[in-house]
């Protein structure tokens, strides 16, 4: 597996990630097993993905739990990281799944206690704060954050869909080792300032949904495949008029695919991963066998002209939420 240096902070992470909040938060509950995803995980590792992301909201709780399982007798195998700073709302979900953001420096600081319990662990190679409260200033959360690494229990730290305003902010303050932000062949919106102000300013950043909640894949061409209670059922760009009108951004995947022997979920992270030597894209997974089909994106090398193709492709019809 490559790796890659993100950024500044000598964070070094193989090339793609795994996300594990499929494992046990917002898609397709009914079929969730986790013995298949202590599989995928540990496998994961074995291939040399070591990039684990998880986040207490997920589950919530439960996944932290699942990742800690799984990675136990291997934790100094992997980069580990976990989120705080988004609170669910459960009296819905899953027919609505509401979170609000919680930066108050006391939550972060519990916070990270219970992660460190459910994972098993004495600290996380990066703890991320899930989005910007926007009732607590970025200086209050982000001093709160680096206490944490003074007192050793993350190595790093890292923003979720923070705007160029807020890093900037909080580089003042203790280097932002990660950005994660949704980044795919459907959502292109940190291309425009803030993929390029973490290149220029030595910030690693980390694509989440790179496969665009798996509607990149292909394996999603109707509305009906999703239960109502599936959260990308509730967006947007997967309701029926709009997801039949984004069917055209797969068909053009599925084109580049063909000529290069690949899958479509493979372009779709090869397109990702082309887009700096800073990038590491996470795919989320629950199958082996999608897990092995990521992994190879990392060796596709796709071409100037497959490139501009991708980069001509449709916007999609429908907003991210
Ligand atoms: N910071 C944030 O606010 C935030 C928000 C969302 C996500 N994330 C992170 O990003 C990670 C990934 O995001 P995501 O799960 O939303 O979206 P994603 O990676 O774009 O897509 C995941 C979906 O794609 C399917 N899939 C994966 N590989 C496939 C393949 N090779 N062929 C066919 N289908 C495939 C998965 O199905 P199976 O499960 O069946 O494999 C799953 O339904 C999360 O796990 C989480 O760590 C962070």
């Amino acid at each position: 597996m490559k790796t890659r240096l993100t950024g500044d902070s000598g964070l070094e992470l193989s090339a793609i990630g795994l996300g594990c909040m499929g494992m046990s938060w917002v898609y397709a509950e009914s079929e969730r097993d986790d013995a298949e995803s202590d599989r995928v995980i540990k496998r994961a590792v074995d291939l040399g993905v070591t990039f684990i992301d998880t986040a207490d909201l997920y589950g919530p709780f439960t996944n932290e739990e699942l990742v800690g399982r799984a990675l136990a007798g291997r934790r100094d195998e992997v980069v580990l990281a976990t989120k705080c700073g988004l609170v669910p709302d459960m009296s819905l979900y899953p027919t609505k799944v509401k979170v609000t953001p919680n930066g108050r420096p006391e939550h972060i600081r519990a916070s990270i206690d219970g992660s460190l319990r459910r994972l098993g662990t004495d600290h996380v190679d990066l703890y991320q704060l899930h989005r910007i409260d926007p009732e607590v200033p970025i200086e209050e959360s982000w001093g709160a954050m680096a206490e944490l690494v003074a007192a050793g229990k993350a190595r790093h730290i890292g923003l979720s869909e923070a705007k160029v305003e807020h890093l900037e902010r909080a580089s003042a303050i203790h280097p932002v080792a990660t950005l994660q932000s949704e980044l795919s062949l459907w959502s292109r919106d940190p291309l425009a300032d803030v993929l390029p102000w973490c290149q220029a300013n030595g910030v690693g950043f980390l694509p989440f949904s790179p496969l665009g909640r798996g509607f990149l894949t292909g394996t999603i061409r109707s509305a009906d495949q999703l239960p109502p209670s599936d959260f990308r059922a509730q967006q947007p760009r997967f309701a029926p008029t709009a997801l039949e009108r984004n069917l055209r951004i797969v068909d053009g995947v599925e084109k580049v695919a063909q000529r290069h022997d690949a899958t479509p979920a493979q372009v779709a992270l090869a397109w990702v991963l082309a887009q700096g030597p800073h990038v590491v894209p996470i795919p989320g997974s629950t199958r082996l066998a999608h897990l092995e089909d990521n992994v190879k994106s990392v060796d596709l090398e796709l071409g100037e002209a497959d490139l501009v193709e991708l980069d001509g492709l449709p916007a999609p019809v429908g907003t991210r939420f």
